[in-house]
């Protein structure tokens, strides 16, 4: 056997060493590093086991627990010595371990495989992300509520078509946002329910010729349950798919917000400013202040997706049940977890800064005959069918458009041309103001139905 693959921790049964290209292709240490607490976490409780079955004595259990207490804490301090040759995480930390303490640590692996060990530690590492993550998330929607609630009369054009529809609460629109996020968060949940199943104790794929005790194991790592089935445990990846799509839909509604966020910041809608701290100035431009943190943000969505699709890519074609193709899983998720994680801070930071331009978003809403359904049904409650007041509603419209005026101009005398059952009341319908308090469905732009809805939010979220 060759030198190189002696030191090798499978090594036993090779004659020559691998290639340096397959070593590098191999290793995966330059980013699973990661995953050194779970891993230590992880290889605490299977020795707290072994010890329990009389496969370590009470000294060489307590040998290992310290002894990965000291690589813990040199990883943590930045001094402990990787090696690209040991491949991976758990080798590097085992076989240091046993340069450490001796026969001890060669015996940590008994009842275990590498493949149970790993899909332990990503499982591990997704729980406790997804709390890191939850909890910026929860941030982002109180600051959205806290937004609506200080904000809670302004009003805005909604719009259908990039046209401007109907008014609508500025509160009532930044609501919407929260309820997507709201949503993100649940996905974020049952992603982290998914990986919530213990696959350590199944050893390689076929259970192992020990009685390894899965249910201490369960409940010393924290584990809601166990994986019933050790080809399933080891075989797949399916919980990290679905925290990659709860990454690629939150990053959807983050890159929807940002543009609209880039769009009201524009000269020609002027409805917000965003704050310097969160802009950036051009070298040539002077004038310039660039929407950037809200651009990136729009901009990282694309290797959310990504992520994605490079997983469901790699599982495709894979026959049961480990495939060291699963190694590839790591990068896209680190790099997702990384992603959502700072665009959410980025979304905050944007949003707390952000000037409200009330006056300009009421111009707006007063400029663009954003009450014509009001007029319409206006015409309905005095006994006109919806489909000619529709017709009568339209002509004002294109009235008003040759004439170059606006609702508010025109007189009871005009509107009488174009319907005899107009009365002085049509005056506050034509005001936009008004017309958001006569909504009156459920889940509508009123302040009642918008004061509502924050309620049941806030509850939701906070409970
Ligand atoms: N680094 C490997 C991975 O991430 C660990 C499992 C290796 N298992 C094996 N049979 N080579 O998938």
């Amino acid at each position: 056997m060759s030198d190189k693959n002696s030191k090798k921790l499978w090594g036993g049964r090779f004659k020559s060493g691998s290639s340096d290209v397959t070593e590098r292709l191999s290793q995966s240490i330059a980013f699973d590093s990661k995953l050194y607490r779970q891993d230590i976490r992880g290889s605490k409780v299977h020795a707290g086991m072994l010890n329990k079955m009389g496969i370590l004595s009470d000294g060489e259990y307590s040998d290992i627990v310290k002894g990965l207490d000291g690589i813990e804490k040199e990883i943590e301090s930045g001094s402990f010595d990787f090696q690209t040759s040991r491949e991976d995480i758990h080798m590097n930390i085992e076989a240091t371990l046993t340069e450490r303490i001796g026969d001890a640590g060669k015996r940590l692996h008994t009842g275990r495989s590498r493949n149970d060990q790993v899909a332990t530690d990503v499982r591990l590492y997704v729980k406790d992300e997804s709390v890191k993550i939850g909890a910026l998330l929860k941030d982002l929607i109180n600051l959205l509520i806290d937004i609506s609630e200080k904000n809670i009369d302004i009003i805005l054009p909604g719009y259908t078509h990039m046209q401007v529809a109907q008014p609508v609460r500025f509160s009532h629109h930044m609501m919407a946002y929260a309820w997507k996020f709201s949503r993100d968060l649940r996905r974020l949940r049952s992603s982290a329910d998914a990986a919530d199943f213990l696959p350590l104790g199944c050893g390689a794929l076929a259970g192992v010729n020990y009685k390894n005790d899965r249910e201490y194991l369960r409940e010393n790592l924290g584990f809601s349950d166990i994986i019933m089935n050790s080809m399933d445990a080891v075989s797949d990846r399916d919980f990290v798919l679905d925290f990659l799509y709860f990454s690629a839909v939150i990053g959807t509604h983050m890159s929807r917000f940002c543009e609209e966020l880039i769009l009201w910041s524009t000269s020609e809608f002027n409805f917000i400013r965003l704050s310097d701290s969160v802009t950036t100035g051009s070298s040539i431009m002077p004038q310039k202040k660039n929407p950037d943190v809200a651009e990136l943000i729009r901009g990282k969505t694309g290797r959310l997706y990504g992520n994605l699709f490079t997983l469901l890519t790699i599982l495709k074609g894979l026959p049961m049940t480990y495939n060291r193709d699963l190694q590839e899983d790591k990068e896209p998720l680190f790099d997702s977890i990384e992603t959502v994680g700072l665009c959410l801070e980025g979304m905050i930071e944007m949003l707390s800064g952000m000037e409200i331009k009330k006056d300009v978003m009421k111009s707006a809403v007063y400029r663009n005959f954003s009450t014509a359904t009001d007029l319409a049904d206006y015409l309905v409650k005095k006994n006109v069918p919806f489909r000619e007041s529709h017709e009568i509603s339209g002509s004002i419209v294109k009235f008003c458009e040759e004439e170059n005026r606006d609702f508010f101009t025109l007189t009871l005398e005009d509107l009488k041309r174009f319907s005899s059952v107009f009365e002085s009341d049509i005056t506050a319908i034509l005001d936009p103001a008004c017309s958001t308090e006569r909504k009156e469905s459920a889940g509508s732009t009123s302040q009642s139905q918008v004061l509502e809805q924050i309620d049941i939010l806030k509850k939701r979220i906070n409970d």
